[in-house]
């Protein structure tokens, strides 16, 4: 009986499987091919299948399935129990809200959106006001429903990183922040009037093109099993087994924007690629969280790329490629990748400062959303924080609190993933290299085998095995850290 039930959950999630997977394509294909007057019926293309693995998840029939596999003696960490735990959080996260709720919650997001474009167009907060306290209110009641270990905010959390708590982040993030507060002042009065340095062009774009691709083979992106096109905003996703499309953007004057992009997506593919592809459609052939994702795309972006050891082995290859580069060194690449400048601007941050920016935004978001801070406060709370953490005064809203998307999506809880990336990447890397004292001699080699082995068999094989703190502890020893990530800018940056 209940074997029957687990065979007919497995039948249903392939089905929403090969349907999200070709909804999948069908966005890839929005974000690179399709031609603009089609946007009108793919958009209604894209609500029909995403209305449709919906009905299919939250049927009552599911629930009475998850409900028998439950009551049966899978053997604790096998693939069976994991699949089972895994679909219970996701019904229960999709079932608790009253469809009332979810409609008003879709409604208002799309007004909020269309609102923050003008707000952020126009320079003005108060268009986007009343839309933001709207948000604040339904993302009170969602995690009302959900609800909560302590903190409303943990059950937003829940929905992006399984198993994070704000009280833990709170205190990785704070083992993080001094030093970051130290570098900048250290590095920041010099940097702030530095002009940028560039890079003698320009870079044909077909040549950006060649050279990418070495670099992405060479790291272990599969080529048969994925492919790179060009996209107005870079990104990866997984469209099935053996499927993984990436997308990246060319600037001829600097050949290292598309690199850089490549290799942070190529992070992301890697993770895909080595998931196991005969749980496709399960939770065990999925990845975990947003934060161990980030984690890959930034330990080959910049543990790897930004490095010396790489350039040391890139340079030759670079320059047959892009002979303007001719008379230049491995050393001047390594500092023209590793420039660190207190911005405005989270996306276009560096490697010290980008963590502050979403420290940020994780401090305010909490306070907004536990009614410590009124959306009527929150440009001068944003200024006045921005001050003391960067030494930059904040010109216009539209460079500070209205520059990111996400609020506009509701999307509370999200921000803090990004630098638990940063923090997983700079731990496992550490451990890693403590298991293989030879892997920066392996790296100057262009010799990146061990390394990725190493993070299919602590990461990529166990899809949602355990969750992401659980992870790190089976692959490092120790739930996430801040101290990691610190001393690894401290290192690079510090002197
Ligand atoms: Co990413």
């Amino acid at each position: 009986m209940t074997l029957n039930s687990y065979t007919q959950l497995l039948d249903r999630m392939r089905e929403i499987g090969w349907i999200d997977g070709a909804a999948g394509l069908l966005s890839w294909d929005q974000e690179t091919y399709m031609p603009a007057a089609a946007i009108e019926f793919r958009a209604a293309q894209l609500a029909y299948f995403k209305g449709r693995t919906h009905r299919l998840f939250t049927a009552d029939e599911v629930g009475g399935w998850i409900k028998e596999c439950e009551s049966a003696a899978f053997s604790s960490l096998s693939k069976e129990a994991v699949n089972v735990r895994e679909w219970r959080r996701a019904y229960d996260r999709a079932t608790k809200l009253s469809p009332e709720l979810v409609e008003e919650f879709e409604r208002s997001t799309s007004m909020a959106w269309s609102a923050w474009i003008a707000a952020r167009k126009g320079n003005d907060f108060a268009v986007f006001k009343p839309h933001l306290a709207k948000l604040l209110d339904l993302s009170r009641q969602m995690a009302e429903a959900w609800g909560y270990a302590k903190l409303p905010y943990d059950a937003l959390l829940d929905g992006y990183e399984p198993g994070a708590r704000t009280d833990e982040l709170q205190k990785v993030f704070a083992e993080l922040k001094p030093g970051i507060v130290r570098l900048i002042e250290k590095i920041g009065p010099s940097a702030r009037s530095a002009s940028k340095s560039t890079l003698p062009g320009p870079f044909p774009i077909e040549a950006q093109k060649l050279f990418n691709q070495a670099v992405a083979e060479r790291i272990g992106f599969d080529f048969t099993s994925g492919r790179i096109d060009i996209a107005a905003h870079p990104f990866c996703t997984g469209i099935g087994p053996s499927d993984c499309r990436l997308t990246t953007r060319y600037d001829d004057n600097d050949f290292t924007d598309s690199l850089y992009s490549v290799l942070h997506e190529c992070g992301h593919g890697l993770y895909d690629q080595g998931l196991p592809k005969e749980d496709f459609g399960t939770p065990m052939g999925s990845a975990v969280s947003l934060g161990i994702h980030e984690s890959q795309s930034r330990l080959w972006e910049n543990h790897v790329g930004r490095s010396r050891e790489f350039w040391n082995y890139w340079l030759p290859v670079a320059q047959k490629h892009f002979p303007t580069l001719a008379t230049n060194t491995a050393e001047d690449l390594y500092r023209h990748v590793n420039q660190v400048r207190p911005s405005l601007i989270r996306v276009e941050a560096d490697e010290v400062t980008y963590d502050l920016h979403i420290i940020l935004r994780f401090e305010l978001e909490q306070k907004l959303l536990h009614r410590e801070l009124s959306v009527e406060d929150l440009p001068e709370a944003w200024n006045t924080t921005f001050k003391r953490l960067f030494g930059l005064e904040v010109p216009d809203d539209t460079r500070g609190c209205l520059q990111d998307i996400h609020w506009s999506h509701g999307s509370f809880g999200y921000f803090p993933t990004y630098t638990l990336g940063n923090l997983n990447a700079s731990q496992l890397i550490q451990n890693v290299r403590n298991e293989n004292p030879n892997l920066n001699a392996e790296l100057a080699q262009g010799d990146y085998g061990s390394l990725l082995r190493s993070l299919r068999h602590k990461i990529h094989q166990h899809g949602h095995r355990y969750l992401p703190p659980e992870l790190m502890k089976e692959a490092t020893g120790e739930s996430t850290q801040g101290r990691y990530h610190a001393a690894y800018l401290e290192r690079k940056f510090g002197s």
